[in-house]
């Protein structure tokens, strides 16, 4: 087989990036070679998003893009996966008839022997099976490797809680836990190689060890994870707040090396949205769990997703929206105007908030959270954090940057050999995205 050039280019959210990753860590395995970009690659291979309309537009134009660079170059390999090509399958083929590779988010470690089929002379393949299949999980993931000091682990696939507005059950397929054993074992293994820090990656954590049955609940792969020699932070995301137990919020006072950040994410304010959204808690359910949260880990950073403009959302539910802000005011926030997803349940609905309104909420949201984060990240000033140093700080000269447990962003004069170091540094100066400091000590 050939050595090849290949790119891959991904959108959306960090099991996507984690996916890449992994990916690129296979073919480089096969001996093939990953560039910097498209223009020089023998394969393209675009790992794509489709949580709303916007992320699947974006790849049709980035496709039509490389066409061009096809037209050059025939020889070229151009390959779509991920969650619009699982949603979409043959139909990619349709919009895109250039292009020669169809693959879904079960397929991934099937790619190379894919590339390897179009190559010798089979167009347009297309294996999107969106099947169950430990042992592909297994092979695919034994590719891990950690970027730095940090690494993702992805604990399970898929989803099962069909929010009314989501796309992910039907392009991530069935939720899947792998087996705790495994996973501890890619941690040792992550660790061996300089891992400090795993994020472990679902759409719902909290529902670890549930399908199949007969493994051990998320908290107890919590302790087993924290306890691998050489992890000294562990964090997971995301937590779905009608599965946040009592066990797992103790978790974050008792288990050693459990990072003080939760994202929970909430995504409305309004008990008859969150109904229609078939998210299955109400406002005050989630209050509660900021609560109790912030009574056992009272240093804890809550971040947390929002959608505005659900079909029928009144302007009363939407202050009801903003008064949950008040109440609980998040350190960090991503929001999103409603995006209408063919096939969903909520694509039946009737009653479409116009755009304009739309857009109007999201900016009025959106200032309220930067006067929020910002007072969150004022209050560290003056106070000291073990910062974990990541390497050379995008802000200039002499400056690194890191993370507290808090997950806050930290630039400051430091030595790149730091990195994969705590260096304990006191908060100068902050503002909404990240903050200035100074180390107030030796790195250790
Ligand atoms: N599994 C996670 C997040 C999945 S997607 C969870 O349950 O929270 C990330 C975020 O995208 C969601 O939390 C939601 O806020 C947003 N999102 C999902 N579908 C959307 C849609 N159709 N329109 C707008 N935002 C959406
Ligand atoms: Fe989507 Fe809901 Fe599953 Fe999150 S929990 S991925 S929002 S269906
Ligand atoms: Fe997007 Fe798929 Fe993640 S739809 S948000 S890349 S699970």
């Amino acid at each position: 087989m050939d050595n090849l050039r290949f790119y891959i280019q991904t959108f959306g959210c960090q099991m996507n990036d984690h996916d890449s990753a992994v990916l690129a860590r296979l073919l480089e395995e096969q001996g093939h070679l990953e560039v910097e970009t498209a223009e020089g690659a023998d394969v393209i291979l675009l790992n794509t998003c489709a949580i709303r309309e916007r992320a699947e537009q974006k790849v049709y134009s980035q496709l039509g893009r490389y066409r061009f660079l096809k037209e050059k170059r025939p020889e070229i390999v151009l390959g779509v996966g991920g969650c619009v090509a699982q949603g979409e399958g043959r139909k990619v083929l349709r919009r895109a008839p250039y292009v020669d590779l169809v693959f879904g988010t079960r397929t991934l470690h099937r790619v190379p022997e894919l590339v390897e089929a179009v190559r010798s002379g089979r167009r347009q393949v297309v294996a999107t099976a969106l099947d169950d299949d430990p042992v592909a999980l297994a092979t695919l993931y034994a590719h891990a490797a950690g970027r730095g000091p940090r690494a993702y682990v992805t604990v399970m696939q898929g989803c099962d809680n069909y929010c009314a507005y989501c796309v992910v059950p039907y392009v991530r397929g069935r939720e899947l836990s792998r087996p705790a054993d495994e996973l501890v074992e890619e941690v040792r293994r992550l660790a061996a190689e300089g891992v400090v820090e795993v994020t472990l990656l679902g759409q719902n954590v909290n529902s670890y060890g549930q399908k199949p049955p007969g493994e051990v609940d998320f908290p107890s792969l919590l302790r087993h994870v924290a306890a691998v020699d050489g992890i000294r932070r562990v964090r997971f995301t995301t937590s779905h707040p009608k599965d946040l137990s009592d066990d797992l919020i103790r978790a974050f006072a008792e288990v050693p090396g459990v990072m003080p950040h939760i994202h929970l994410p909430v995504q409305s304010g309004a008990d008859r949205v969150l109904t229609a959204m078939n998210r299955r808690y109400t406002v005050a359910h989630y209050l509660g769990l900021v609560e109790r949260l912030r009574r056992l880990r009272p240093d804890i950073a809550l971040t947390s997703d929002l959608i505005v403009g659900f079909p029928g959302e009144t302007d009363a539910e939407f202050e009801a929206t903003l008064a949950l802000m008040e109440q609980v005011v998040f350190d960090g926030l991503f929001s999103f105007k409603y995006s209408l997803r063919p096939g969903t349940r909520a694509a039946e609905l009737t009653d479409p908030v116009p755009e304009a309104v739309k857009e109007e909420r999201l900016a009025r949201l959106q200032r309220l959270q930067g006067e929020h984060s910002l007072r969150r990240n004022r209050a560290m000033e003056g106070q000291v954090f073990s910062v974990l140093v990541e390497g050379g700080s995008k802000v200039g000269d002499g400056q690194v940057m890191g993370r507290t447990p808090q997950n806050k962003i930290v630039n400051f004069a430091g030595e790149v050999a730091w990195r994969a170091r705590e260096v304990p540094v006191r908060v100068t100066a902050a503002a909404v995205n990240s903050s200035r400091g100074e180390a107030v000590g030796p790195a250790g």
